[in-house]
């Protein structure tokens, strides 16, 4: 029917950064806020879907909104999501990569404090494992891959890149060019990108009419 377009639908969706640790105190993170995703999670819920959210350290009233058969799969670094990403994904008819996974993660992580002692300080570190593009290698006919890319420069170049070398099906653009859209605020403006069809160019919105714009784009492919 017209209400629940996803009833039945099994959805994965990653939301929220994920920090990398270098010691018990400290690590590496991004100023993700993980509203894009929860947003998505919740506007799936209410088109009927069964939604699995895998979501970084993110604010925990928001999380505490979120619809209580949505099954959340906390995590931390980038690896802990691509391990239940990976344990998850084959059951799921649809994915939205909406997480800002860490691309680079420290090659060591001491279990004791770093002391501070020279005055420079040199911190190694090794690539994440690239959950969407894992994802998309093994992507079956029914199974519909989404992704967002967030692009400071030759955005549209850079994001349909993404959408070829990582197998998606479509890929959300987020322009930090544009005032009001992107990481932590509680509106965006996209343009999503799929293969052989017309680009969508969105309006400034509320996080959650842009979730409404994502997945209505998604039912027509
Ligand atoms: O390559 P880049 O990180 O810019 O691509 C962004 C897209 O890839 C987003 O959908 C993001 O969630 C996903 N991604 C991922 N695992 C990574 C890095 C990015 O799933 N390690």
């Amino acid at each position: 029917g017209t209400k629940a377009p996803l009833l039945h639908k099994k959805i994965l969706i990653t939301a929220g950064p994920t920090y990398e640790a270098l010691d018990p105190v400290r690590f590496i993170g991004n100023h993700s806020s993980g509203k894009m995703g929860l947003a998505l999670v919740k506007e799936a819920w209410k088109m009927g879907a069964e939604v699995t959210l895998v979501c970084g350290p993110v604010n925990e009233e928001l999380l505490r909104m979120l619809p209580a058969s949505v099954q959340l799969h906390k995590i931390v670094s980038g690896q802990q999501m691509f391990d239940v990403v990976q344990a998850e994904i084959e059951k799921q008819d649809v994915a939205i990569f909406a997480a800002a996974v860490a691309d680079y993660t420290p090659e060591q992580v001491s279990d004791i404090k770093i002391k501070k002692a020279e005055d420079s300080f040199t911190i190694r570190l090794k690539k994440n494992p690239d959950i969407a593009k894992t994802c998309g290698e093994k992507k079956k006919d029914h199974q519909l891959f989404v992704g967002f890319a967030l692009e400071t420069n030759d955005e549209e170049t850079h994001a349909l890149k993404k959408l070829q070398s990582k197998n998606l099906d479509a890929i959300v653009l987020n322009s930090l060019n544009d005032t009001g859209a992107g990481f932590a605020g509680d509106t965006n403006k996209i343009t999503i990108y799929a293969k052989d069809k017309e680009p969508f160019h969105s309006q400034l919105l509320s996080k959650e009419y842009i979730a409404k714009d994502i997945l209505n784009y998604l039912l027509l492919l």
